[in-house]
């Protein structure tokens, strides 16, 4: 026989005028490799259909089942029950705009932040099919894709205390971004271009560094290293640009 599991999940529909937060609690029997996933469908299934929350991929690839498991941000899909204690508490992630219950729209935040970074290469070439691809050395393209895994999920975000304060931070995942356009030979983008956005209180200088969000990060990307990279960087740049030189 499984454990018994306890569920506490956060419920609150934002377009029910009646409706008010509060928890629900629910109760299942862990069976063998369940993961949240399965134990929230079989809760929707077999004992609330009104229950909300988003799944698409369930792989840990498309980043829709972000959710506070615990007081700790994570795909659900990927978390096996049998890491947990009986007792879990589920809650939305905070930063985004609640749906209803555990689903959030990271869309929107993510749409307004990739606008904002400017997260596509720049180039004034066009593009031409029968052209043979332009080659890139294998060891920049393994740098470029070990940034390009994030799955936009969103838990670096909820767990930021800078994000959570204010709403226009951009967040490490969008200085990854620029990290990750930063080494590709495609983008045109001159460093001071690149440095226009995240030299600001929204992007780097609001960042405090404690690193919750690479504690979270589900991809494991080193997102450590590319604040300092970045910083380094700036600084570097800031030295060139006083003395004249570079
Ligand atoms: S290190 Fe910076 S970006 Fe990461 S969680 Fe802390 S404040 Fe947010
Ligand atoms: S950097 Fe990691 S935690 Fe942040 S959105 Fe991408 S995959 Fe999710
Ligand atoms: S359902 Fe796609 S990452 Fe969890």
């Amino acid at each position: 026989m499984g454990r018994k599991l306890k569920f506490n999940i956060f419920r609150y529909n934002p377009l029910d005028s009646n409706s008010v937060p509060h928890t629900d609690t629910f109760h299942l029997e862990e069976t063998d490799s369940m993961t949240l996933f399965i134990a929230l469908t079989r809760i929707r299934e077999e004992q609330d259909p009104s229950l909300q929350f988003d799944f698409c991929c369930r792989a840990g690839i498309c980043g829709s089942c972000a959710m506070v498991i615990n007081g700790r941000p994570d795909l659900a899909c990927k978390t096996l029950t049998k890491e947990l204690p009986t007792e879990i508490t589920l809650m939305p992630l905070p930063v985004f705009k609640l749906i209803g219950d555990l689903s959030v729209d990271t869309g929107t935040w993510f749409r307004a932040m990739n606008e904002k970074v400017g997260s596509w290469i720049h180039t004034d070439k066009t593009m031409d099919p029968n052209v043979e691809e332009e080659r890139m050395d294998n060891s920049l393209a393994e740098e470029i894709y070990e940034l390009e895994r994030c799955v936009e999920c969103g838990c670096c975000v909820a767990s930021c205390g800078t994000a959570n304060m204010r709403e226009d931070f951009i967040g490490a995942v969008a200085l990854n971004r620029i990290a990750r356009f930063m080494l590709d030979p495609r983008d045109q983008r001159k460093e001071r271009e690149y440095f226009e956005v995240i030299g600001t209180d929204e992007g780097i200088f609001g960042c405090m560094g404690l690193l919750a969000c690479e504690d979270v990060c589900p991809k494991d990307l080193p997102l450590q290293d590319q604040l300092g990279i970045l910083r380094r960087k700036m600084g570097w740049s800031a030295v060139k640009h006083l003395f004249r030189f570079g």
